[in-house]
């Protein structure tokens, strides 16, 4: 249904909210982290992804809250899990892809020792949208993944510490952009960040690469999300025939964080931190 709109949009068409509304995205925000905390434990060589979803949507039910991504232009699941070479939208339940270093003999959506995986969890708590993910790991990762992993979260990190009024979109996208390339690792360009709030996906598209100083000026109220997927090799993603998983053309490993983030007056504030510190898999915030 239809509500009065809140706030005002800027000329770029992105949405300032009041002050008043950063309540509904910190508890919406919370719920999201809580559940990417408690998924943690469940995440072991054997698990399928198929149960992982299942505890998701229970966890989502348990708090009389709604998934905002079952029902999603026609997608069915509380959760995106994206394991290995998947990049974003892997369909947690159906076949994990093969990859380049992949251990032969898989063929459904159980968890094998050294994988790693995203696990991307969009919540509506009381109309607002709590969206954010993490990587996790299934038993030993390999130095290489590990690495990746830690590049990745970083990258979130360099990124949102661009967030502050004044400072642009470009700005967010260089910071991450030049942190990674510097690590010799590569930016997806084929998926970005968006701005969320009463609704899933707004203006602006949130690019995780640019130019200092263009794009779009931050302003105090914009709520959006920073999502940055990276790969090991070249930046380039394939969709596979379920029209949905997204993989490394060249089947290298990929990662992603997301958090969604609004603008205060003099910086930001991260809706989706966890609350046990537990973001990163092996060394907390
Ligand atoms: N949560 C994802 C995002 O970060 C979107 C998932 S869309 C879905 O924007 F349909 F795949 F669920
Ligand atoms: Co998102
Ligand atoms: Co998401």
């Amino acid at each position: 249904m239809d509500e009065p709109a809140r706030g005002r949009l800027t000329k770029d068409g992105i949405r300032i909210y009041e002050t008043s509304d950063f309540a509904g995205m910190h508890k919406a925000g919370r719920l999201a982290a809580m559940i990417l905390d408690e998924i943690a434990e469940h995440v072991e060589p054997g698990a399928t992804t198929g149960r992982l979803d299942q505890i998701v949507t229970n966890k989502i039910e348990t708090a009389g809250a709604t998934s905002a991504t079952i029902g999603y232009k026609g997608y069915q699941h509380a959760s995106c899990i994206s394991v290995n070479h998947v990049v974003c939208h892997g369909i947690p339940g159906s076949k994990i892809p093969k990859w380049k270093n992949d251990i032969p003999g898989r063929n459904d959506d159980t968890l094998l020792d050294g994988d790693i995986l995203n696990i991307d969890v969009t919540v509506i708590v009381d109309g607002w949208y709590g969206d954010s993910s993490r990587m996790y790991v299934a038993g030993k990762p390999k130095p290489y993944a590990e690495r990746l992993i830690q590049v990745t979260h970083d990258a979130l990190m360099k990124g949102i510490e661009a967030v502050k009024p004044g400072n642009t979109f470009g700005d967010i996208g260089h910071a991450i952009q030049s942190y990674v390339e510097g690590q010799r690792m590569s930016v997806v360009r084929d998926f970005c960040g968006h701005g969320l709030g009463r609704v899933f996906h707004a203006p602006p598209n949130v690019l995780h690469y640019g130019r200092p100083g263009t794009g779009a000026v931050l302003e105090e109220g914009m709520f959006f999300t920073i999502e940055p997927m990276v790969n090991l090799g070249r930046p380039e993603t394939r969709i596979l025939a379920d029209d949905w998983t997204a993989v490394t053309r060249d089947k290298t490993l990929s990662a992603q964080f997301e958090h969604s983030v609004g603008v205060t007056a003099d910086g930001v504030e991260i809706f989706t931190r966890s609350p046990a510190n537990r973001f990163h898999p092996t060394y907390g915030e």
